[in-house]
């Protein structure tokens, strides 16, 4: 038995969003400080970031409502990690995009120049240094356990030769 297609859709919209953000975060710097180029990438980013926002927002609600939910593929401690592995994506994907607003909002950055969010610390570097920190902890956090989640997904596939992988891909 295979997830819905909205689950499965939700799924792999999360997946490309979150490689997307965290690529798109490592090319602001490429930009001169101050610039449009770099106003523009970040703004990207951070609207990026809120479409994700809506999208793990909706993932929530439909894995609480309709969504169909399966069992572990595996039984005993293997399953426990698999389900631990989950709950630690979705909850270092909550930080992330928790922190991320936060970090949009305690920098005061111009959006795609329109306008700019006023600050709720200005000037309070302390401040803004550990919100920036724990959105990239927790976005590198995200990059390498799903790595790890993917890693399993895949040799679920290609070694064990079960329909593990088979369970979120639509059709399968
Ligand atoms: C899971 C989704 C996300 C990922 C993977 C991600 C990834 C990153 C990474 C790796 C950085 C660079 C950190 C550093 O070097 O200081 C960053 C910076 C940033 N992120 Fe995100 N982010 C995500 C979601 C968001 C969201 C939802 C927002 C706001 C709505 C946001 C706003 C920002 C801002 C404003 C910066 C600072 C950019 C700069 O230094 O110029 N991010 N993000
Ligand atoms: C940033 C990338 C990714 C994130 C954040 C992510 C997140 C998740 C989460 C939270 C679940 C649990 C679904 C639930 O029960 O609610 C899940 C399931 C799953 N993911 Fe991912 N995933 C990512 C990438 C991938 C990739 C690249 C693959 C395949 C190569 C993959 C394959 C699967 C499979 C097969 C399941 C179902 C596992 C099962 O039924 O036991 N995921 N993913």
């Amino acid at each position: 038995m295979t997830y819905d297609r909205t689950t499965i859709w939700l799924h792999w919209v999360t997946a490309f969003l979150v490689v997307t953000l965290w690529g798109l975060a490592q090319i602001i710097d490429f930009w001169p400080q101050g610039g449009s180029g770099r106003v523009n990438v970040r703004s990207l980013h951070v609207l990026l970031g809120m479409v994700l926002i809506v999208v793990m927002t909706l993932r929530v609600i439909w894995r609480h409502s309709g969504g169909r939910r399966l069992p572990p593929a595996e039984g005993g401690m293997l399953g426990l990690l698999a389900k631990l592995i989950h709950a630690v994506l979705y909850v270092a994907l909550a930080v992330a995009l928790v922190a991320g607003v936060a970090n949009t909002w305690v920098r005061g950055d111009s959006f795609f120049g329109l306008f700019k969010l006023v600050s709720f610390a200005p000037g309070d570097r302390a401040t803004r240094l550990l919100i920036g920190s724990v959105h990239e902890l927790a976005t590198n956090a995200i990059l390498v356990v799903a790595g790890f989640h993917a890693a399993a997904a895949l040799f679920h596939h290609f070694v064990q030769r079960d329909g593990v992988l088979r369970r979120m891909v639509p059709g399968g």
